[in-house]
């Protein structure tokens, strides 16, 4: 995990430009340097001294201003990562045309680090065949094109070309600096996730839940929707997350309706992960009034409960009997004898591969970070290195990408 210290947030001049105020004030609460490079046309969206004020550094957007310092040369050579939010659909073109007219398309034409450009525009003008051609030819070159949000647009309109929301283009783009670009390897595929923790009520006030917050499954929604995939996530109890753009939610409360949503979801797919932590057992009845704890009663400490499906083991079933062509991984979250308990798992559930992980001692449940391996049934056993769970996400994607091919 390479830690981020120098950050160019380039601005170009679309409306969205005053949430390029947010993206700075993101990297700069995390101690990283920002250097902040408007085009003309940003100017007169946002003023150059709140740039200035937020970054802690001088704005300036042509090659003229600090002559001596040979700006575009030293801004580019130093930087670990530029970022350009929001990028307009003139911008792109002239980065793709290869323009060198102004500080920040010389800064770029002279970077070697990671670029990432986030566009910002109608949904007619993203989707026309010039900008789509501008999008491929700079895809082609390594640089990471972000796929903008569907939502509101400026005025009335709604559709694809919003602007992905300003934390998660700070995550995307350390998850860039860290691993590469993100390339369109899963376009046209479809990618199933559940995530999250699902609840078996006992009564109309108890449940039995657990820790998981399903932040790695909205991890990998997340990187795989900007791969290119259509992304359904079947979501059960989660921490307040955003969900990532160009993902369809379906949110279910028990494992009895993860089952469901996930069998009728999983014709279509061409990837599956099962990121969701299921409840193994639940409640044989849930109680229609709540359940008393007086003395002489014994209904609370006597529940009944019946196992759940497995239906990460189902999903294999399925596939078996020709209902799916999927590729299936899992989870395992261990607490100990990791590996040895997982190659059971791998077996036992017969899908592609697992990711196991250490959850001993509050790790991983909830937290930012990750680690693991990922098991598949050839045999193989490969380390999924420490980082964001974005990182994990890219990595772990990388291993069921190879597998599916
Ligand atoms: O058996 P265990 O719960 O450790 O296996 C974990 C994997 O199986 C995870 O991918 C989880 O989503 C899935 N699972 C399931 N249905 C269950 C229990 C676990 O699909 N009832």
């Amino acid at each position: 995990m390479n830690e981020v210290s120098k950050v160019v947030v380039g601005v170009s001049g679309g409306i969205a430009a005053y949430k390029a105020c947010q993206i700075v004030r993101g990297f700069r609460e995390q101690g990283v340097d920002v250097r902040v490079i408007p085009t003309e046309n940003a100017l007169k969206f946002v003023g150059a001294a709140t740039f200035e004020a937020l970054s802690g550094a001088p704005v300036d957007t042509d090659v003229f201003s600090r002559v001596d310092e040979v700006q575009h040369v030293r801004i580019g050579q130093d930087a670990d990562v530029i970022v350009v939010a929001p990028a307009t659909a003139d911008f792109l073109a002239r980065v793709a045309g290869g323009r060198a007219d102004d500080l920040l398309t010389s800064t770029l034409l002279m970077a070697t680090c990671p670029v990432v450009l986030a566009p910002a525009m109608h949904t007619e003008m993203w989707n026309n065949r010039a900008t789509q051609h501008n999008v491929s030819v700079l895809r082609s070159r390594g640089y990471t094109v972000l796929e903008p949000a569907h939502g509101r647009l400026t005025g009335k309109d709604s559709g694809a070309g919003r602007l992905l929301d300003p934390s998660q283009i700070v995550k995307l783009t350390e998850t860039v600096a860290a691993t590469g670009p993100i390339e369109q390897t899963l376009k046209g595929k479809r990618v199933l996730i559940s995530a999250g923790g699902t609840r078996e009520p006992l009564d109309p006030v108890r449940f039995l839940g657990n820790h998981s917050s399903g932040k790695q499954g909205f991890a990998l929604a997340e990187i795989a929707a900007q791969r290119g995939a259509h992304v359904d996530i079947v979501a059960g109890a989660i921490d307040h997350l955003s969900i990532p753009a160009g993902a369809e939610i379906h949110r279910v409360t028990t494992a009895l309706q993860m089952n469901e949503a996930m069998r009728s979801l999983a014709p279509q797919a061409d990837i599956i992960v099962m990121a969701a932590a299921v409840a193994d057992m639940r409640p044989r009845h849930a109680a229609q009034k709540k359940l008393k704890k007086d003395d002489n009663s014994q209904e609370l400490s006597q529940v009944d409960l019946v196992a759940n499906p497995d239906i990460l083991q189902g999903l294999g079933e399925m596939r078996k009997k020709g209902l799916t062509s999927a590729t299936i991984v899992g989870f395992a979250a261990e607490t100990d004898n990791e590996l040895e308990n997982a190659r059971r798992k791998l077996q036992r559930k017969g899908v592609d591969g697992l990711m196991v992980n250490s959850v001993a001692q509050g790790a991983v449940f909830g937290q930012a970070h990750n680690q693991g391996w990922f098991l598949d049934s050839s045999g193989r056993e490969q380390a999924i290195p420490h980082g964001t769970k974005l990182e994990v996400a890219v990595h772990l994607l990388d291993k069921v990408e190879s597998l599916h091919m």
